[in-house]
């Protein structure tokens, strides 16, 4: 009898790490049968659906349709609406990926009806409980039956949390087996002809975690470091809809739209970004994942954190850890402006065949 399985996605960041699985799935249809759950954490078409065509990821089996609330209601609506699914269901396995409310939501469902969990890119570790992301992730590798593990700080944290050994797993990073299958290419240059950009000529920014987005204060900061970058370079600004929402809730939109260097356009689709981003001069960001992306694609990152949980992208990516601190980001930025930056080595199994490693360990056992 063929395995039930359920993959979850939920939010933006989730989706280019679901693809490559489902994919991979594809060609094992007569020993799984796999149940694509969405929970609706992301609901807008720049947010979710985009990803889904620009991914090929068939519509989702299963739609929960829990949009955005507090942390509290938006997990316990995706848990009660998951209990339903696996309860018709009755899966073998659920898969969860990445670190957002919906993977801990549904990690935690699973293990209290004693069905197994998968988390793909299991390990990390930001050492800040502050970050709602570094909950989720412990939590859920506490659960977890299956830990595929990126990196190799995802091996050292796992075992000094004392999980298992036998549970996890060195896989590689599957968010670049979408990059690869993906890659930009000199011919795709949609994006900036439609933004009006020349190549290398330009900086991208996403922002959007609350410790960058969510007070006056540091909006204020983050304003006069924008200030002092667009003096030297157009940054494009593809906006989260949560900065947005601070950004007019302080009062402060027509403020940063009086940079004239600034351009603040609405969230876009996968493939427009990697080709925005690989085009760039460098890349601002508070995101996990753009950290990761920008190793590969050898364009220099600037995280505005004080931590990262993926360390590798420093000691062998293109990335600087700079927070906020605009002598540092202005130091980084004017040695990039002089081309001279670091270089990146490609971190050990970030290889494009991550879903293949991850559906063969997977296969064997169940
Ligand atoms: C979530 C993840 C974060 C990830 C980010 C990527 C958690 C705890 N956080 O943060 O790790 O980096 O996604 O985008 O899961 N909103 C819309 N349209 C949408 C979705 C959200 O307008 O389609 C707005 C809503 O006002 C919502 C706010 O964005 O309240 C925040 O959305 P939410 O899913 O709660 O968290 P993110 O900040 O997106």
């Amino acid at each position: 009898m063929k395995k039930r399985i359920i993959i979850v996605g939920g939010a933006r960041p989730n989706f280019m790490k679901i693809a490559p699985l489902i994919r991979e799935f594809e060609k094992y249809n007569n020993h799984f049968e796999k149940i694509l759950v969405h929970t609706g954490q992301h609901y807008d078409f720049e947010m979710s659906e985009v990803f889904f065509q620009n991914l090929k990821i068939p519509k989702p089996d299963i739609y929960l349709n829990v949009g955005s609330d507090s942390h509290a209601i938006q997990t316990a609506k995706i848990m009660i609406a998951f209990e339903e699914v696996l309860l018709k269901e009755k899966p073998e396995l659920v898969i969860v990926v990445g670190d957002v409310n919906s993977t801990l939501a549904c990690s935690l469902v699973a293990s209290k009806m004693t069905i197994k969990i998968a988390h793909v890119e299991a390990g990390l570790r930001s050492f800040d409980r502050t970050m709602p992301e570094e909950i989720n992730r412990t939590i859920t590798d506490s659960l977890s039956d299956y830990l595929f593990v990126t990196e190799k700080s995802g091996l050292d944290n796992l075992r000094n949390e004392g999980i298992n050994s036998k549970k996890v797993h060195f896989v590689g990073n599957i968010m670049i087996d979408t990059l690869l299958t993906n890659l930009p290419s000199n011919d795709n240059t949609y994006i900036l002809k439609k933004l009006k950009l020349s190549d290398n000529k330009y900086s991208v920014m996403t922002l959007h975690r609350p410790s960058n987005v969510d007070s006056e204060a540091i909006l204020i900061e983050v304003f006069d470091i924008l200030k002092l970058i667009s003096e030297k370079i157009k940054i494009i600004y593809p906006i989260h809809p949560r900065a947005k929402k601070m950004i007019k809730k302080h009062n402060l939109l027509d403020e940063f739209e009086s940079l004239d260097n600034l351009n603040m356009i609405e969230p876009i689709g996968y493939i427009d970004f990697i080709n925005l981003v690989y085009n760039s001069k460098f890349v601002l960001t508070d995101s996990g994942g753009i950290q990761e992306e920008t190793t590969i694609l050898n364009v220099p990152c600037l995280t505005m954190r004080e931590n990262t949980e993926r360390p590798i992208t420093i000691e062998k990516g293109t990335n600087y850890l700079v927070g906020r601190d605009k002598n540092k980001i202005m130091k980084v930025v004017d040695n990039i402006l002089r081309d001279n930056s670091k270089k990146r080595e490609i971190p050990d199994l970030w290889d494009g065949k991550t879903a293949e490693r991850i559906v063969k360990v997977l296969v064997e056992s169940i």
